[in-house]
């Protein structure tokens, strides 16, 4: 609520919005997708808090990050605990990976979310304060086979939502132990030219070095140009396990792009990272377009977040995407959606009783699976013909005041015009066999179980 003198307008939060009803099909599109290829490749769903201990991210995605140390909604309750709106989703699955006893559980554990993220960054298009995002995470698993495999799931699902032509970058910043060598290469590669850097990164030099191959500044990116390689610097471990993801994309078809500057904005990462664009941002391997362009969705490994949380060292590897950027993306490039469960057949009614037969004619069909458009606050059979006419309905069934005293409905084929008297008790079957006598080559029907309208 924004206090404009004495009067209040009310908006949503700067960088938060709403999901309006004309957006919905794009992410329930989404939404099933992740859905299905989560069933198929034996993910399990998960949904974790909104808010955590603000000590969870500090520890997983790490003090010094941008997310950490300048986008986090941190707050202390009543009680006086530190509790954070979460920023991201791994940390979480972790926390309960380890909190839950999946420990025990067959490894790896393959789990899968949907939800709204928080940062407050600087709102743009494409950039929120309050972003969905949706998720996969194998925790448990140490092969390179599984790395490959998550960043296929995300191209398959946007595959699935009828987002292709996208592009993969990937880079490897090996373990703790060869990250040290790097560190030290990049230091001795910076350190002369210390002065020609940006502020921020004057400071991260000393910190966080590695950081600087992701800084948009310009001065920084030319210094970046000239910078040594992660992958020159991976011990013989990080190196084989690298080689075997690349191959194994390549026999998977997915192809990529080498990125030795990719290094991503969470410290939990280990060996594998990646990020995915649309291919018309322009992305090349580490240009400054590249870095500055907005990511579909990012991942890698995390080999040492669990035990960093307290679990014994565990191997793990996931991905997520911002769900608003993917929506954007199918809007721009006008994908289509096939409307699903959309009514075909309208009941219209006229006067009192015929209302209220229309109520349990309608459970009636519910229960028949068959979706059934009305106006029921409507009066004018008129109005109500013209809302059966703009939902393209094929059937109209008309209760008025002498069919319902007689026990009767009329069955309107819109096409044609053509009309028929049926049995109240009979309406339901007739309309099902019309509809499926009627139903265009090759159009399943999905069961009601699956519609549209559950909420994550
Ligand atoms: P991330 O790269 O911070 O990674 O975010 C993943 C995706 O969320 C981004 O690629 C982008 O599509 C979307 N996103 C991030 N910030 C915003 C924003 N402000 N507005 C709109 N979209 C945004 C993670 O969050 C990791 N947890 C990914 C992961 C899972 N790594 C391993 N497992």
């Amino acid at each position: 609520m924004i206090n404009k003198g004495k009067t209040f307008v009310l908006q949503a939060p700067r960088g938060m919005h709403d999901i309006l009803p004309a957006d919905q099909k794009h992410w329930e599109r989404i939404r099933r997708a992740v859905r299905e290829v989560a069933a198929f490749y034996s993910f399990e769903r998960i949904d974790t808090p909104i808010v955590e201990a603000t000590e969870l991210f500090v520890r997983s995605v790490g003090a010094d990050t941008d997310i950490v140390s300048k986008e986090m909604y941190s707050f202390k309750t009543k009680g006086g605990d530190d509790l954070t709106l979460r920023p991201e989703g791994t940390a979480g699955v972790v926390r309960a990976y380890l909190e839950r006893g999946m420990v025990s559980w067959p490894q790896p554990v393959k789990l899968y979310y949907l939800g709204p993220m928080f940062r407050h960054e600087n709102p743009q298009r494409g950039r929120y304060r309050q972003l969905w995002q949706f998720g996969f995470e194998v925790i448990g698993e140490a092969d390179p086979v599984i790395d490959a495999q998550i960043m296929q799931l995300i191209t398959v699902v946007a595959a699935e939502v009828g987002l292709k032509n996208l592009m993969l970058k990937i880079n490897s910043i090996g373990c703790p132990e060869c990250r040290a060598a790097y560190r030290k290469a990049l230091v001795q590669h910076y350190r002369p030219k210390v002065v020609k850097l940006c502020k921020d990164c004057r400071s991260r030099i000393k910190t966080s070095v590695l950081r600087l191959l992701d800084c948009k500044e310009e001065t920084c990116t030319e210094l970046r140009q000239t910078a040594p390689h992660g992958v020159d610097h991976l011990c013989s471990g990080c190196h084989g396990h690298f080689k075997a993801v690349l191959e194994f994309l390549d026999e998977l078809n997915v192809s990529y792009y080498l990125d030795p500057f990719l290094v991503r904005g969470l410290d939990y990462y280990t060996r594998t990272v990646f990020e995915i664009f649309p291919e018309e941002s322009g992305v090349t391997p580490g240009d400054a377009t590249g870095s500055a362009a907005l990511a579909l969705g990012g991942g890698g490994r995390y080999d040492g977040l669990v035990e960093l949380l307290g679990g014994k060292p565990t191997p793990a590897v996931g991905a997520a995407c911002g769900m608003e950027r993917w929506v954007e993306l199918m809007q721009v490039r006008e994908v289509r959606i096939p409307e699903r469960n959309r009514p075909r057949v309208f009941l219209a009614q006229l006067g009192e009783l015929a209302k209220k037969k229309s109520l349990k004619l309608l459970e009636d069909f519910r229960k028949a699976g068959v979706a059934v458009a009305e106006s029921l606050g409507r009066e004018s059979i008129k109005s109500q013909f013209r809302s059966a006419a703009r939902l393209g309905v094929e059937f109209t069934l008309i209760m008025g005041q002498k069919e319902t005293l007689d026990g009767t409905v009329i069955i309107r084929e819109m096409n044609s015009g053509m009309q028929e008297l049926v049995a109240l008790e009979k309406v339901v079957a007739e309309t099902k066999r019309r509809l499926a006598a009627s139903r265009p080559a090759g159009m399943v029907r999905p069961p009601l179980a699956t519609t549209d309208h559950d909420e994550t």
